[in-house]
């Protein structure tokens, strides 16, 4: 099958992004952003693409929830033996991509991830839906299952065990936080001469800001 959509196109013309409105700290204006994407009612505002290496230098990508934003780190929840788990375990570095469409907005995260320590996992666990926490009990996420019926068998019988009682995090399943060396702004722009603005971590803690080509 081909298809030919080099029609499909659309002119950004929302707004623009200039060296005056950057502040030198990114997480001041990732906040701006993500703020504004929450208020103006993006589909899963927080919704971003992780990236993740496999030891043979293949790239993947998925979609996770940003949960927090705490000591100039992203925090997201996942099971540390997924694809990405084991990828990370074996390689820290990682990508956070966010795309706003509404907004004509998109933010580029380069860095490297740390499981978070057992005890904020157990927090952010227990304040989980409680079918979501079964669910992460019984799902072996990424990995071949027989069948849809086999994964409610479970979780119907995980569900009755924990009854009435506080369900315990599983091992294999908490957060991560990601320390950025690198971000990236674009807000689209007429004629595609976008606006990109990167920051990047220098050694003294502070930030380096260009304006990129678009
Ligand atoms: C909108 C959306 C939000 C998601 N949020 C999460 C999440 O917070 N944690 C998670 O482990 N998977 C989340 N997923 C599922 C992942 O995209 C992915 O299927 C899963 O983590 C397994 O990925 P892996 O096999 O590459 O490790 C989400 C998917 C979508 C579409």
């Amino acid at each position: 099958m081909d298809l030919n959509l080099r029609s499909v196109r659309q002119e950004y013309t929302k707004r623009g992004l200039s060296r005056n409105q950057i502040p030198d700290n990114p997480f001041l204006l990732f906040e701006q952003w993500l703020g504004q994407a929450i208020s103006q009612e993006v589909n899963e505002p927080t919704a971003m693409l992780v990236g993740t290496v496999s030891p043979e230098g293949h790239p993947s990508t998925r979609t996770v929830l940003l949960k927090e934003v705490v000591d100039q780190k992203f925090v997201f929840y996942t099971n540390y033996l997924s694809r990405k788990g084991k990828h990370i375990a074996e390689n820290p570095a990682i990508s956070l991509s966010f795309v706003w469409h509404e907004l004509e907005r998109q933010v580029h995260i380069e860095g490297f991830a740390k499981p978070l320590s057992p005890t904020i996992s157990d927090e952010y666990y227990h304040s989980r839906p409680y079918k979501s926490q079964i669910g992460a009990r019984i799902s072996p996420q990424s990995q071949p299952i027989p069948s849809r019926f086999k994964l409610m068998r479970e979780f119907v019988k995980e569900s009755a065990k924990w009854m009435g009682r506080e369900i315990e995090r599983p091992n294999n399943w908490g957060g991560y936080e990601v320390e950025p060396i690198r971000i990236e702004f674009w807000q689209g722009r007429p004629s595609r001469l976008h606006d990109r603005f990167l920051y990047e971590k220098e050694a003294n803690n502070s930030w380096k800001i260009n304006r990129l080509a678009p």
